[in-house]
């Protein structure tokens, strides 16, 4: 992937549960140098910090339902007003609702440059549960692994940092077929909202990882709209 275009983009990471959100943007931060910010990684951190807001989201998490939508805005608008965040990033995760997309444009209008690239990763449902089911996460790193499609050299070992991986607690089938259903029923409408506004650029996800961060190359350096 080229890094020409690299610099300004302010990219948010739609799909379901499992698409690939995560190991494309952790590539992708690797390769540009931009911010990574992901609304799952920091509810788990929250969690494991106990703080209130941890707390408050812990059951959400827990039945895989979408934490509500007031929690999320306050949490992800204080983040990228932080000075590191002034650059390029990416919102994995976030907006999961049309209110999380309202507050999203309004906490970044056009004096901040705006949403640039809306990236939908479509893989079919059916390909989720295992992707998830056997999916490995370094407790110390947060690289992304998979017992089947992303296997570490040795069992329940990172290969990048030698940290202990970790099984998600909510990567469960019964919890992922919730987070599926409120994908469904609460996410995929805020594509429209993207569509309509000339941001909307899609990946074919249902590929291997290395083509499918070729495509994603593709949709960040085109022209969107
Ligand atoms: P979050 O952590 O964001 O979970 P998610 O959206 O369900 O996404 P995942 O992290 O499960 O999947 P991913 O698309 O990143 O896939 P990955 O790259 O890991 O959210 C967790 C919870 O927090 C939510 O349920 C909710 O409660 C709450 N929450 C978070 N944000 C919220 C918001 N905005 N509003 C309200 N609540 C919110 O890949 C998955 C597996 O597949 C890995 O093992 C990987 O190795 C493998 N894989 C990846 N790509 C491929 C490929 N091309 N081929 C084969 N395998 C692959």
């Amino acid at each position: 992937m080229g890094t020409k275009t690299m610099t300004a983009f302010h990219a948010i990471f739609l799909g379901a549960p499992g698409a690939g959100k995560g190991t494309q943007a952790k590539k992708l931060a690797g390769v540009s140098g931009c911010l990574h910010i992901s609304t799952g990684d920091m509810l788990r951190e929250h969690r494991s910090q106990g703080t209130e807001l941890g707390c408050q989201a812990q059951g959400y998490m827990d039945e895989g339902k979408l934490v509500p939508d007031g929690l999320m805005v306050e949490m992800v608008v204080e983040r990228i007003a932080r000075p590191d965040a002034a650059d390029a990033w990416i919102l994995d995760g976030f907006p999961r609702t049309g209110e999380q997309a309202l507050a999203l444009d309004r906490a970044v209008d056009d004096s901040a440059g705006g949403i640039t690239h809306a990236v939908f990763f479509d893989v079919p449902h059916g390909s989720l549960i295992d992707r998830l089911t056997g999916r490995r996460t370094c407790s110390q790193c947060g690289a992304i692994w998979h017992i089947k499609f992303k296997p570490t050299s040795r069992d329940e070992i990172c290969d990048d940092c030698e940290g202990a991986l970790v099984h998600r607690s909510d990567d469960n089938e019964a919890v992922v077929e919730q987070r599926l259903s409120a994908y469904r029923t609460q996410t995929e409408p805020v594509l429209d909202y993207y569509r309509d506004r000339g941001l909307f650029c899609e990946v074919n996800a249902d590929q291997a990882p290395d083509a499918v961060f070729e495509d994603l190359g593709k949709v960040m350096l085109k022209e969107v709209g």
